[in-house]
């Protein structure tokens, strides 16, 4: 079943909150510079399928293999090591820090001799300022400014400017647009668009259908808990016939269709 494409593989995922089965022996695979969206209704699973790829979570049972390989994630800082970078709407940014500081957060450079462990504040400022600008910040925000001072997109390009600094392998982002105004979504979605180009694998989780059929290559759908869609190609459907799926519609029988 293995292929060299494959970047992610949750294996079997079962998750239990109490008696609420959240996912149900949900199998879902990643590959290398794929976008994929992850869809379903309110309580489908999402969240906790991407929070459990992301280390916010464990799985009560079930694998995680990373380049075919079995990846051991019990935090966000194993993800992060594996090459996972999520990104939510209130995203894990620290507000009273800076722009600059938010996005070295644990991996700041460090002046020369580095044994005094001085942070090299000029090259963080420096970097920032380019990256801001990669990601669509035209404005002149210093990175100095404070996160608290940004609005909600101007939050979330600093998440993705983490991203794409480090290189993560693989992007999630859960509910990435809510909230935010008609540029600044404007300003997501070209990011996703171009994530495939720059090598980055992406998971997208949005309530705007339209927003995703838009970017992703491939849809998967939950439906409480339960995967019951893998390979739905955006381009070769409607968004009626996923929302079909998404609610339960399309499988639906007539009553007597079982006699
Ligand atoms: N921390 C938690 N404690 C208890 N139950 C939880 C917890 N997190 C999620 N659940 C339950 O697990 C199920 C799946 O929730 P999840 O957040 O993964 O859904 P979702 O598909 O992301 O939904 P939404 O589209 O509303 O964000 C729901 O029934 C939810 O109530
Ligand atoms: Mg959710």
């Amino acid at each position: 079943m293995n292929n060299d494409n494959e970047l992610v593989r949750m294996d079997h995922i079962n998750k239990f909150f109490g008696r609420v089965q959240a996912l149900n022996d949900v199998t879902f695979t990643v590959q290398k510079n794929e976008i994929v969206g992850l869809l379903g209704d309110n309580g489908a699973g999402k969240s906790t399928l991407i929070k459990i790829l992301s280390g916010a979570l464990t799985a009560d049972s079930g694998d995680i293999y990373m380049h075919g390989k079995k990846a051991d994630i019990r935090n966000t800082t194993d993800a992060i090591s594996y090459g996972i970078e999520t990104i939510y709407q209130d995203s894990a940014l620290v507000p009273q820090l800076s722009i600059a500081r938010n996005l070295f957060l644990g991996r700041e450079p460090v002046k020369e001799p580095a044994f005094l462990n001085r942070m090299d504040q000029g090259k963080m400022n420096e970097v920032a300022r380019n990256l801001l600008k990669q990601v669509g910040i035209t404005k002149e925000i210093p990175p100095t400014t404070p996160i608290s001072a940004l609005s909600g997109g101007e939050r979330q390009a600093v998440a993705i400017a983490r991203a794409l600094y480090f290189e993560s392998d693989l992007i999630i982002l859960d509910e990435p647009t809510n909230n935010l105004g008609v540029e600044e979504t404007q300003g997501v979605l070209r990011f996703v668009r171009n994530a495939r180009d720059a090598g980055h694998s992406c998971i997208f989780i949005a309530h705007n259908i339209h927003h995703v059929f838009r970017v992703v290559d491939r849809i998967v759908v939950l439906r409480r808990g339960k995967k019951v869609a893998d390979n739905i190609d955006p381009k070769k459907t409607t968004i009626e016939a996923v929302e079909n799926i998404i609610t339960g519609m399309g499988d639906a029988v007539p009553a007597d269709a079982s006699h």
